[in-house]
């Protein structure tokens, strides 16, 4: 869709799992889009769909990036890396999903409801968190303001979409040569075929898999280390202790975590429920009841449930849950430009 009044705004990696969560999200935000251009690797002739029409998705193209407002990043490290910087220096705004500049002192990590007020109008590349943080950072935002949070345990349950689509489609035939299976033979397990796993570590498919990302030295995995450092930073908390173990789960989208929080100081669960229940971006199950990814999944907001005392009068335990593409991507980055565009920051070119 090209050459209409507005905004003109970009989407690098329009054809991966976060790209085409963007595209319905693009079609009914408020922001006023003239101009949209979708880009993906270019290695092979795609398409996708925005407002009715079918438009090409190619390689990307800087000119026409630097044309842009607003560019949206959804593909790579190294692809942020590249544009990225240069960009900003033409004075687009960049909306990034990858992890290439979330530690960059001069890039701030952006939830809005969070931290919005971190933004300033001189910035030009703001990050969306990781998504197994997104749910924690934004349901436990308000306890940490008002009563204090010092220190963090987490066990994540992630959702294979969260790997991209070829960790989706590895999944899904997994899945399918499991079934094949099962049908010719009950006895499971060591009847089961030797399925490839290329996208992931280990088989996924009726399996779990803790690790998420390469360790390093200590044993830690990728994963586990952004959630320290991200949460540190987007709640401004560097003493923040935080020690997590970060799973792949055999489900397609929704990252589910359980979370032990040590509060400052003591507090009656219905003060702490209370305070969850004024969390902009939260909602929480009562009694019984409690979320789950499939509750969650194409849903906006972060779902807490299972709130209850831990082993100490000061730790408390939830049980979180948020769509690791929607509020842990497309949805939080489109928010973020919903927000530089309220504050007048985002403007179309004259
Ligand atoms: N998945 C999540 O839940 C999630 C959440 C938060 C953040 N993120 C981050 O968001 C980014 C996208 O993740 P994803 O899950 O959507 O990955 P994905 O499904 O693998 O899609 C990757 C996208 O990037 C494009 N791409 C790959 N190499 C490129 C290149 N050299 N130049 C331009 N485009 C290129 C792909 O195009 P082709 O179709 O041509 O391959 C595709 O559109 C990653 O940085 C990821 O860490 C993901």
């Amino acid at each position: 869709v090209k050459n209409y009044p507005g905004l003109k705004v970009a989407l690098v990696g329009a054809t991966g799992m976060v790209g085409r969560e963007f595209l319905p999200l693009l079609e009914k935000t408020k922001l006023p889009i003239g101009s949209f251009y979708p880009f993906s690797s270019g290695t092979r002739r795609q398409t996708i769909l925005f407002r009715g029409k079918k438009l090409p998705a190619p390689g990307v193209d800087f000119k026409t990036l630097a044309s842009c407002e607003l560019v949206f990043f959804a593909s790579a490290d190294e692809v942020s890396k590249k544009f990225a910087p240069r960009l900003a220096r033409a004075g687009v705004w960049v909306i990034d999903d990858s992890s290439a500049f979330r530690l960059d002192r001069n890039v701030p990590i952006v939830i809005p409801e969070v931290n919005g007020d971190r933004i300033r109008p001189s910035h030009r590349i703001l990050a969306g968190p990781n998504c197994t943080i997104t749910g924690l950072a934004v349901a436990g935002a308000l306890l940490h303001r008002k009563i204090g949070v010092k220190e963090v345990r987490l066990a994540s349950y992630q959702a294979v979409s969260g790997a991209g689509k070829d960790a989706l489609l590895e999944f899904f035939s997994q899945l399918g040569a499991v079934s094949a299976s099962l049908k010719k033979d009950f006895s499971i397990a060591p009847a089961l075929p030797k399925l490839a796993s290329r996208a992931l570590p280990r088989q996924i498919a009726l399996n779990v898999i803790p690790q998420v990302g390469g360790f390093d030295r200590e044993g830690n995995c990728g994963e586990e280390n952004k959630v320290a450092s991200e949460l540190r930073k987007i709640w401004a908390a560097p003493g923040l202790k935080i020690s997590s173990t970060t799973v792949r789960v055999p489900v397609v989208r929704g990252h589910s975590l359980a979370v032990w929080l040590t509060l400052s100081k003591a507090k009656p669960l219905s003060a702490i429920r209370a305070i969850l229940n004024r969390t902009p971006g939260v909602s929480v199950k009562g009694g019984m009841d409690y979320p789950t990814p499939l509750d969650c999944a194409g849903k906006g907001g972060v779902s807490v449930g299972r709130l209850r005392l831990g082993a100490t009068s000061k730790e408390i335990c939830l049980w979180i849950v948020s769509d690791n593409l929607l509020k842990g991507a497309a949805l939080n980055s489109l928010q973020t430009a919903e927000y530089l565009w309220r504050r007048g920051w985002l403007k179309a070119r004259p």
